[in-house]
């Protein structure tokens, strides 16, 4: 019988970190089998019954699949205009699966899918440091203060990018356009357009290639694979 911490339990369902799910055992919000249970470090075992502010949580295994997002597809479970979302591609997995983070509806590429809420809510972490690697067509060409500013950090909206490293992959001046590969470790809202724009460049196209040490190997678009327990476990000490 396999027992574990009943914090971490909690977090792997999704209901919470496992800092707050601590809160929350001590709280008195959370019973095993019907008894209010305060002490943190409880184990439990996999029939269990737990329950948070008195409904049960569920207890899948937990999976995690990387997939090759297309282009024109959103990275949600539902989308309320009625457009193809990247839950569509795995009907034939039967566990509630969600993405770690976004692409853009516009953008395809490396996509994590998963039912494993800790592993979600460690990636996602602002603080969590995981290199993301993109490469966008861009309009025009980067001209070397250009490259300096992006490779130091500049600022769009209310934030300034952190150091991120530029590679220019392919120049074309007739068609006055540049292929560039951008390694950042942040992700917010349209960051690597918002960064481009902010040195007044349009991405026309972007691709994640790359998310921590996982590459889209020989995936083709709209293809996922199942990522092993040593994946996992090395996703879950990058840093
Ligand atoms: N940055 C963007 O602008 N779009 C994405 O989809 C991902 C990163």
């Amino acid at each position: 019988m396999v027992l574990q911490r009943l914090q971490k339990v909690i977090a792997e369902a999704g209901i919470a970190s496992r800092r707050k799910a601590e809160k929350m055992i001590v709280a008195g919000r959370v019973t095993v089998d019907g008894e209010p249970v305060t002490k943190l470090g409880t184990k439990v075992d996999t029939f269990s019954n737990i329950a948070v502010d008195g409904e049960p949580i569920e207890r899948e295994s937990l999976h995690t699949y990387l997939f090759y997002k297309p282009r024109g597809v959103v990275s949600t479970a539902n989308d309320d205009k009625g457009r193809k979302t990247v839950v569509d591609y795995f009907k034939n997995v039967p566990y509630r699966l969600y993405p770690i983070g976004r692409l853009d509806y516009d953008t395809s590429g490396l996509l994590l899918m998963t039912n494993d809420g800790e592993l979600a809510n460690l990636l996602m972490h602002p603080r969590n440091n995981v290199a993301k690697v993109y490469v966008a067509k861009i309009t025009g060409h980067l001209l070397p203060e250009e490259i300096a500013q992006l490779t130091h950090g500049v600022k769009f909206d209310q934030h300034k990018s952190a150091p991120a490293k530029v590679k220019i992959i392919r120049s074309d001046k007739k068609k006055n356009m540049q292929i560039v590969q951008l390694t950042i470790h942040e992700g917010h809202y349209h960051q690597v357009k918002r960064m481009f724009k902010a040195v007044n460049h349009q991405v026309d196209k972007l691709s994640r290639e790359k998310y921590a040490f996982l590459t889209l190997d020989s995936l083709v678009s709209g293809k996922y694979r199942e990522l092993s327990h040593a994946e996992v476990d090395r996703l879950k000490h990058v840093d």
